[in-house]
């Protein structure tokens, strides 16, 4: 079959890499995709958002199958229009991406039905969120409510941060109009899990868990960013609390959103807060996370087309996920000054001898090609994951492979891992 993976990032390299391995795929397309995906799949320069145009482009095509990666087209309604052309593409309808789309939707179906997540109130009078906030303790947290590409969020630590927040999203409105609304949210504590679901209406099974790190520098420190490293599996979700959240947070979720008219099809991102009294819910996305995908994708060893068209069938009670029993971990390379401004065009230099290295991957996300030359063109330029017997191995792995690619500026944590690694045991 013909599969279209949409989006350009690590997440999309990943995604068709992983679907290129499937014996009943001939052919991969990626739009846009980027250097590595031409690589592997054959790039189609149509943006992600250009739902018609990539309809139309499917359509001619001949298109068996498409896989969305970002959340963006998912919200635009991709999988309605192409359902409407009789085209099959695996994610959320519009209506279903509401749930990450939302965040004031997402909160008021959780606590329609009794999902476990922070405390919240939502506000759009200035006046009003303020003299709530005033009566709050501190930390607080303030969202704005639609999507603002994860940066939507502020953690306040005292009253004067949490009144400018409230200010900044509803009045400067910052974040445009995803800031109408605004969420202000109790402050978790714990330490913070991804978990993946494939989900078609009805049935849901999670994948293993995964941890990125969203801060740009070490320990956690410094402005919030897409995500800079992720491992995968998690010592801190036992599989008790994995249990937990299947039962409490994942199937709840999927019947809520069945029951609200909303059926959820394809993958239901759980961020969660692991806190003394069980797991919470921290945000929903509509997809699989980047650079969560980079870790935990390479340890799926079942057909990855064999489990879409489960959801697609409504039939994934009847699949069962493999994995390979190695850890994986994952170090992004990113651009000298992000997640501000940053310059790119660089030449990159490395990538042939470390993506020949055995169980280490280099997944592309902002790179192109000037020529025959690989040069940065993002923020996130690229992820390198290994595979090791532990969480150990494939951190020093990830680590002596990342060295050896090279360009001006380029940067990246030294402590991805560092809090499964500092467990007792590890
Ligand atoms: P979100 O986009 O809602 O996941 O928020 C981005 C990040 O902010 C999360 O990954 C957490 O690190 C942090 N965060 C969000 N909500 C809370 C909360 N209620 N308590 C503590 N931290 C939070
Ligand atoms: N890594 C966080 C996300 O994909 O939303």
């Amino acid at each position: 079959m013909k599969v279209l993976v949409v989006g350009g990032g690590g997440r999309e390299h990943v995604l068709a890499w992983k679907l290129a391995q499937s014996p009943r795929v001939k052919q991969v397309f990626v739009a846009p995709g980027n250097a590595g995906t031409r690589l592997m799949a054959e790039n189609v320069p149509i943006a992600a958002t250009d739902i018609e145009g990539l309809a139309e482009w499917a359509d001619q095509n001949s298109i068996d199958l498409t896989v969305v990666g970002p959340e963006a087209p998912l919200a635009a309604g991709l999988v309605d229009a192409f359902t409407a052309r009789g085209l099959k593409a695996f994610g959320p309808t519009r209506e279903a991406a509401a749930i990450e789309g939302s965040k004031v939707f997402s909160k008021n179906l959780m606590k329609k039905y009794s999902i476990p997540t922070a405390a919240y109130a939502v506000f759009t009078e200035l006046d009003k969120a303020k003299d709530y906030v005033r009566q709050q303790e501190m930390p607080l947290v303030l969202k704005a409510d639609g999507l603002a590409a994860g940066k939507g969020v502020v953690i306040a630590q005292n009253q004067d941060e949490a009144l400018k927040a409230v200010e900044d999203i509803l009045e400067a409105g910052v974040f445009g109009a995803a800031g109408n609304r605004l969420v202000v949210e109790e402050f978790l504590e714990g330490e913070e899990v991804t978990v993946l679901a494939f989900c078609d209406k009805e049935h849901v099974l999670p994948m293993v868990p995964s941890q990125d790190h969203k801060r740009i520098f070490d320990g956690d420190q410094g402005p919030n960013t897409g995500g800079m490293g992720a491992y995968s599996p998690v010592p801190a979700l036992t599989p008790e609390l994995a249990n937990e959240v299947e039962e409490n947070i994942l199937r709840p979720t999927v019947r809520a959103m069945a029951a609200e008219g909303r059926p959820f099809s394809g993958i239901l991102y759980a961020g969660l807060m692991l806190t003394s009294n069980g797991p919470k819910v921290l945000e929903f996305n509509a997809r699989f996370g980047d650079p969560e995908a980079q870790v935990v994708v390479p340890r799926l060893t079942t057909d990855l087309v064999d489990v879409i068209e489960a959801v697609l069938q409504g039939s994934l009670d009847q699949i069962q996920l493999t994995w390979r029993p190695e850890a994986a971990l994952t170090v992004v390379l990113s651009s000298g000054g992000y997640p501000g401004p940053y310059k790119t065009g660089y030449p990159i230099s490395g990538l042939e001898e470390v993506a020949a290295l055995p169980n280490i991957f280099v997944f592309h996300a902002g790179t192109a090609y000037e020529g025959q030359q690989v040069v940065t063109a993002g923020g996130r330029v690229l992820a390198v994951t290994a595979l090791g017997a532990n969480l150990r191995t494939a951190q020093e792995r990830a680590y002596q492979a990342i060295r050896n690619i090279k360009f001006q500026g380029s940067y990246f944590r030294q402590d991805i891992g560092w809090r499964a690694l500092s467990r007792k045991g590890q």
